[in-house]
């Protein structure tokens, strides 16, 4: 599929349940959840899933909320990897007891939030404990899964950065530095990719053309071959190459992260309309998708938990 800006659209983001067992500072998760028959079904999933590979979509990864809070996630993943190149995003606090399973179901890739090498600080800003996220890190690359560790900067975890390279690098492991966004509330005190790269200064990194996912990184490399992720939403925009659609745990289609802007496919499916209209819709909105976000104007009042960062 191609939007109104020539713009490639391969790689949808799947969000399959607002549930949480962590509380990020950043996030909009709270107690609030979505009632459970608002959530798409295992059926649903797939029906909805299939619509997006009939339009040419061939990647996706899984979000959530934490994916693999639900009983039926391996079944899921195992079901769309028949299908697509699925890769997932996780708090890895069930990691421990799910890693073989999603690797036999299929599982192309992982990545992984940590936030903090320190219990405490860890607490401060995911209200959630440490160990089972180390314990389910290890046991993913004693999977031989491919793995790579998403830390959102803020001024709690920034005097840690170096720490946090150093633990990934030890386990050969990819590390990304995310510019935390304002998405459904205003997260104050972004730390921004000059701030992160200045504070990783002694690496001498290199930046590098490559891609070690489907989606905005830019990485760098030390003269040891490791790699380091940034990505810039607020500092450094890449909406013009954007190459991605989003579907919330309710079934709604968003074009865009920074936009309000959705089509709610799941009520079109339980209103059995005709697959050949909801083909219709998606191309229509896929042709709405805007070509950048507003993120530093304004705050967008989407929920991270259900459309899945
Ligand atoms: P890979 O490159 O395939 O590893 O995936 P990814 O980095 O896109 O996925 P991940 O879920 O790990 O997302 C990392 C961060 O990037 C999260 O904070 C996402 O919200 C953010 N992100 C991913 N895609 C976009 C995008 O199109 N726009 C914005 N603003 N943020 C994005
Ligand atoms: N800004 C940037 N990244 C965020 N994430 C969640 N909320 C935000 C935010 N406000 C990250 C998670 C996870 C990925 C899905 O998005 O920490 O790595
Ligand atoms: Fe949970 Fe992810 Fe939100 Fe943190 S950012 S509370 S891990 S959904």
């Amino acid at each position: 599929m191609q939007d109104f800006y020539e713009r490639n659209i391969d790689y949808l983001r799947l969000s399959i349940t607002d549930r949480c067992n962590h509380r990020c500072f950043y996030c909009t998760c709270n107690n609030l959840f979505l009632k459970e028959e608002n959530l798409m079904t295992y059926d649903e999933v797939n029906l909805i899933s299939q619509f997006f590979y009939e339009l040419g979509i061939k990647c996706i990864r899984i979000t959530g909320g934490e994916p693999l809070l639900r009983n039926d996630v391996v079944r899921i993943v195992k079901a769309l990897s028949s299908r697509f190149t699925v890769s997932m995003t996780t708090n890895g606090s069930k990691l421990s007891q799910l890693a073989k399973d999603l690797k036999d179901a299929g599982l192309h890739s992982l990545n992984i939030s940590l936030n903090s090498l320190k219990q405490e600080t860890f607490y401060k800003i995911t209200h959630a404990r440490l160990k089972p996220v180390l314990a389910g890190i290890d046991r993913a690359i004693e999977e031989k899964m491919n793995v790579k560790l998403n830390v959102v900067v803020n001024h709690m975890n920034f005097d840690e950065l170096p720490d946090l390279v150093e633990y990934a690098f030890s386990r050969k492991i990819p590390i990304r530095f995310i510019e935390m966004m304002p998405i459904g509330k205003q997260n104050t005190g972004v730390v921004f990719e000059k701030q992160i790269l200045e504070k990783l200064s002694e690496l001498n990194l290199s930046p590098v053309d490559i891609k070690l996912g489907f989606g905005p990184a830019r990485y760098f490399v030390t003269k040891d071959g490791n790699y380091i992720g940034v990505i810039s939403a607020l500092s450094k925009a890449f909406c013009n190459t954007c190459n991605k659609l989003r579907v919330s745990c309710d079934g709604k289609l968003y074009p865009c992260l920074g936009s309000d802007f959705f089509i709610d496919l799941l009520a079109a499916v339980r209103k059995k309309i005709p697959e050949s209209e909801i083909l219709n819709m998606i191309i229509k909105s896929v042709e709405k998708k805007p070509f950048s976000h507003n993120m530093i104007v304004s705050q967008v009042k989407n929920k991270m938990n259900r459309l899945g960062g």
